[in-house]
């Protein structure tokens, strides 16, 4: 169903080659799968990651990528947060199994870039910047960014989204000194 699906549905004429079938005697691996630390090289065009909180914390919420052609869409409501900015990340490995979340390793980092801000021109892929939240603890996330994707070698499909108890200083090597891992949720592909 699911390679059907992803079969299916690929407009981008990118010229990629086209999706292989799994090896023989292979058992095909469903992508919503969590702990792989070295995900597959997945291609997707829209994927949802579920933020939940690390021990001792209670942030959590649903995050929804859309490959567009500007960028990857991020959209998303995350609650129980301290207002103000909070560092927000892919970290290297789908794996938010630790209590505090250091499963998921660094930051995602593919091209050997060092940390900065989501606007700038070299910084690890998986540098989102900061969300922010109200007084009410609860950020509203809506943004495109220009690196991260969701096929390549720079897809996070299978990586950790990670967010911080605080901000993000955008220039810190080489995680921006965003302080403690309060939530962890793994980018997987819908359906
Ligand atoms: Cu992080
Ligand atoms: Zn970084």
């Amino acid at each position: 169903m699911l390679v059907f699906a992803l079969a299916g549905c690929s407009p981008e004429p990118q010229g990629v080659q086209p999706p292989v079938p799994p090896p023989p005697g292979q058992i095909p691996t469903n992508n919503n799968t969590v702990g792989s630390g070295t995900p597959e090289q997945t291609s997707a065009t829209t994927a949802t990651a579920v933020i939940s909180p690390t021990k001792g914390n209670k942030v959590q919420g649903t995050l929804h990528f859309v490959q567009e052609e500007d960028g990857l869409h991020i959209t998303g409501e995350i609650t129980g947060l301290t207002p103000g900015k909070h560092g927000f990340h892919a970290h290297e490995k789908g794996d938010c199994s630790a209590p505090d979340a250091s499963s998921a390793g660094g930051h995602f980092n593919p091209e050997g870039m060092p940390h900065g801000a989501e606007d700038a021109a070299k910084r690890h892929a998986g540098d989102f910047g900061n969300i922010i939240a109200d007084q009410t603890g609860s950020a509203h996330i809506d943004k495109i960014d220009k690196i991260a994707k969701l096929s390549g070698k720079d897809s996070i499909i299978g990586r950790a989204i990670i967010i911080h108890k605080g901000a993000d200083d955008l220039k810190s090597q080489p995680s921006g000194d965003a302080g403690a891992r309060v939530a962890c949720g793994v980018v997987s592909v819908e359906k």
